[in-house]
């Protein structure tokens, strides 16, 4: 089975802006970014709404994947200040994180509403990347494998005749933003977890699901998380936004 992962599944480096940028600060990050790449992997950009029409057209032409941050789970309507997969997809949108940990702490996002918003954006033909990941409070009671199971599981409820079509992300809450990175071992052995459960949803697809980490991955350490059989890419935050570090954990992703 590994080598059928390894030859299905180019790794998929995903750069999530969070709430940072300028049209003047994007467009000298994006030029460098085409610039210096020569991807053996897929990259994706998940730039803030306001950004994605000058993003998409900053990326014409290239092999970069154009992502949102977050999806509306309604598909029209009232609900001043969200934006629906509709709209995204109008923008050439491929990719959006759905349950990032930060939705998820500050506005109260449930499992639920992510596997709602991970259909939404299904239906639009949108790949989402789903969070997982526990809180240090929850490593430390020995629960990581209860919550990020409970949380996928809940995404698998929903979309499960989709499922092979997610792209799933493990992003310990205590590595995001910290400069603690989960060792290769512990990140490596959460994925395995997660592959597991995939499997028995979807088995034969299981395999070809792409499960990335997140949380201070950098341009020293992603080589050694990347190496893991069962990480297939990063979602990277603050590295993402200085081109020379995101440029070498895509380097670093083949
Ligand atoms: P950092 O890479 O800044 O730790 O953020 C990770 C993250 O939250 C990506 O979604």
């Amino acid at each position: 089975m590994e080598a059928t992962r390894e030859m299905t599944n180019r790794k998929l480096i995903a750069g999530n802006w969070k709430m940072n940028g300028s049209l003047s600060a994007n467009e000298v990050l994006l030029k460098a970014l085409l610039q210096g790449a020569q991807p053996a992997c897929d990259v994706a950009v998940c730039v803030p709404a306001p950004y994605l029409a000058q993003a998409r057209g900053l990326l014409a032409d290239s092999s970069f994947a154009l992502g949102a941050q977050d999806v509306s789970a309604h598909p029209q309507g009232a609900f001043t200040g969200e934006q629906s997969a509709a709209m995204l997809q109008d923008f050439g949108v491929r990719y959006a994180i759905v349950g990032h940990s930060e939705r998820r702490q500050y506005h109260g996002e449930t499992d639920d509403a992510v596997a709602a918003k991970a259909a939404a954006a299904l239906s639009k033909g949108i790949t989402p990347i789903v969070c997982v990941g526990e809180t240090l409070a929850e490593r430390d009671a020995g629960r990581t494998e209860e919550v990020v199971k409970r949380q996928l599981a809940a995404v698998i409820h929903v979309n499960g005749h989709c499922i092979s079509e997610i792209v799933v992300a493990y992003e310990p809450v205590w590595a995001i933003g910290t400069g603690k990175t989960a060792t290769p071992e512990q990140a490596q052995a959460v994925h395995a977890v997660l592959r597991a459960q995939l499997h028995h949803a979807a088995s034969q697809h299981a395999a070809g699901i792409k499960i990335l980490y997140g949380g201070s991955m950098n341009a020293s350490n992603a080589a050694e998380l990347l190496f893991q059989p069962d990480i297939d890419g990063g979602l990277i935050g603050g590295a993402s936004l200085k081109a020379p570090d995101f440029l070498q954990i895509i380097a670093a992703a083949r």
